[in-house]
């Protein structure tokens, strides 16, 4: 199994971010590749991706795991703008189902802080790190060429929704693309516009929701997202809440 860097750095525009891709067949997690590189002195812009992750994470401590060689796996290392850091989150879901869509034509929805669904199904996840110092890195792991049997409860992948095996390399390249696009656009008119793309790409404001907080299922009605990412719900008592990504499991949209 392999992966065409060139493929991918042949579709990149050039732009803000100057990419530097590198690709490893296999590795613990393409994270931990990121993070070394980082402390190393790799600039924004470095980014990594494998077929296999022995020991890919997930957020809130869980691991990620796919199959050999049909997911697209990758971390890549950013500096984002000062302002764009809280929305970051949100930004890099929009990037990559903005990506998707270009790449596949398949338009993804989001779900709060930062999934990616197709129909209703976990069509991708996103892992933001701080290493030490001021980089972030953004890891991706997204369903692109998983049958239903190779898939967990509740998660689909590209091929199955879009009928055929997709082009992970295409589908990369249209992501990063898009991450870049998304720091000039923030560099011209500063962040007003990602709470507005990320709104348009949702469909739980304004439906009930269930979280877990220090164990405790809560529900409520998620009302908006606020100028910080966090996500604004209105529990069964009325009151007003603010949801900080890091705080909560968001058990479902109900
Ligand atoms: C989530 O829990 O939804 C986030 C999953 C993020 C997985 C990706 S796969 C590439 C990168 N390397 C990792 O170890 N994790 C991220």
């Amino acid at each position: 199994m392999s992966f065409d860097l060139e493929r991918v750095t042949s579709q990149l525009v050039t732009g803000e971010i100057s990419w530097s891709l590198h690709y490893e067949p296999e590795c613990e997690s393409t994270q931990d590749l990121a993070r070394e590189a980082v402390a190393g002195g790799a600039a924004p812009g470095w980014t990594v991706t494998t077929d296999l992750q022995r020991h890919g994470r997930g957020r809130r401590g869980r691991s990620w795991t796919a199959p050999v060689g049909q997911a697209l796996l990758f971390s890549t290392v950013l500096q984002p703008p000062v302002d764009v850091l809280p929305l970051l989150p949100l930004l890099a879901a929009v990037t990559v189902a903005g990506g998707v869509e270009l790449s596949t034509g398949a338009a993804p929805e989001l779900k709060w802080p930062n999934d990616v669904l197709l129909n209703g199904k976990k069509l991708a996840g996103i892992l933001l790190e701080r290493p030490p110092g001021s980089l972030v890195v953004l890891g991706v792991g997204l369903n692109a060429n998983q049958s239903a049997p190779e898939l967990l409860e509740g998660a689909t992948s590209l091929a199955v929704e879009v009928g055929h095996p997709v082009n992970r390399e295409d589908v990369l390249a249209a992501i990063l693309n898009d991450l870049s696009n998304a720091y000039e656009r923030a560099d011209r008119e500063g962040v007003d516009w990602i709470l507005p793309g990320w709104r348009s790409r949702t469909s739980m404001l304004g439906k009930p929701v269930t979280f877990r907080r220090d164990g405790v299922l809560q529900h409520g009605l998620a009302e908006d997202v606020g100028i910080d990412g966090a996500l604004l719900m209105r529990t069964a008592d009325g009151s007003r809440l603010s949801v900080v990504a890091g705080d909560v499991d968001l058990v479902r949209p109900d």
